[in-house]
């Protein structure tokens, strides 16, 4: 009896083995092609000459990456974003770069609010435009010790990691079912929506949701609206401390890869490290929890901890992390 179980565990392991070895190796097939094979498709025709892209965040980096490229392919662009004084010199920036561009400029911060009124108001100001894509950027993350949080302060990233998405997304979907030409929505995840990332809190777990609304609306409208979830790894831009190193890619790159896989795959991380790390990270969550705590959680939670003890001098804290 003994010995039948234990075969059957074998088997069972070796299938669990088999299957992860075929699926991490056709995602890196997959991920191989869509990098140095397959063009991406023409977005002015799919989408609509001239039609406009609301974009939230846009002054952030990978945020005003997308106003670049997405300016110089002939869309028009809302820029929803907080700061009115950075959202004026975006919009001068950009129109100095393509003088045809026509911009509208959509002042709100998610955090503050999230009534129905708050988004019908904004709704009201892009109605009248023919929107062909919707890029839910603007996030905010925060590291540190979920115990200390203000309690306001994670309503407001509530609000804004998750509410302004599926609000923005709940006010368009009409139009976009509606509209002639197919439509876009791009959601910009995370990696770290692939495994509980300690310290960063509720970011990773705001990812998650985004990742898995993205999954629900590419299910449910695929047939009329692209959609994209994007999980990039470290990008340098100000979210990321603006570091430069061999783990991460710059907000260029993040961005060409997102548009170079629009229309053609519902989920794209924009460089082939990343993919690995997370195929890598996944596969250790998943089977080998030891080694995912031992080096991947302990390894976060020291480089969170050195920031957070550098942001937070005064605060004492057990061992200081060297
Ligand atoms: N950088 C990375 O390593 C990385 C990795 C994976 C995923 N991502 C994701 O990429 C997206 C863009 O991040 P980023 O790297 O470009 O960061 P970023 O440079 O910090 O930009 C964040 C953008 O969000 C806006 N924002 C923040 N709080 C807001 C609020 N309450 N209401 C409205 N807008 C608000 C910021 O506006 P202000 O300019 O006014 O502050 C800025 O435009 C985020 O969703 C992030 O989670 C980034």
């Amino acid at each position: 009896m003994f010995e039948l179980i234990w075969s059957f565990n074998s088997a069972l392991a070796w299938l669990i083995g088999i299957y992860t070895f075929v699926h991490s190796m056709c995602m890196i097939t997959r991920c191989l092609i869509r990098n140095f094979i397959r063009k991406p498709l023409d977005l002015t025709q799919r989408y609509g000459k001239g039609s406009w892209v609301v974009i939230t965040g846009p002054t952030g980096g990978i945020g005003s990456e997308y106003c670049k490229q997405l300016a110089k392919q002939g869309f028009n662009l809302v820029l929803l974003g907080r700061n009115k004084q950075k959202l004026d010199d975006l919009e001068a920036e950009l129109k100095r770069d393509h003088p045809q561009l026509k911009t509208k400029i959509v002042v709100a911060d998610f955090g503050e609010d999230i009534s129905p009124e708050f988004y019908e108001k904004l709704y009201d100001q892009m109605k009248d435009l023919d929107v062909s894509m919707l890029i839910n950027n603007a996030a905010i993350l925060n590291s540190g010790f979920f115990e200390d949080s203000p309690i306001q302060d994670l309503i407001s990233r509530a609000n804004l990691n998750m509410g302004a998405p599926a609000l923005l997304v709940r006010f368009f979907i009409n139009d976009f079912l509606k509209r002639g030409n197919r439509t876009a929505i791009i959601n910009v995840s995370s990696l770290v929506n692939v495994f509980p990332s300690p310290f960063v809190r509720e970011y990773s777990g705001s990812k998650r949701f985004l990742s898995l609304f993205s999954y629900f609306l590419h299910d449910n409208y695929g047939d009329k609206i692209d959609v994209q979830d994007l999980s990039p790894g470290m990008v340098s831009t100000n979210m990321a401390g603006n570091r430069k190193s061999s783990d991460t890619i710059s907000a260029e790159h993040c961005v060409s890869s997102s548009l170079r896989d629009l229309g053609q795959e519902f989920c794209t991380v924009p460089s082939v490290i990343h993919s690995l790390f997370g195929q890598v990270i996944f596969v250790c969550y998943r089977y080998l929890t030891p080694v995912f705590h031992g080096v991947i959680v302990r390894g976060a939670e020291k480089d969170t901890l050195a920031s957070y003890y550098r942001k937070n001098k005064s605060r004492v804290f057990g061992e200081k992390p060297s």
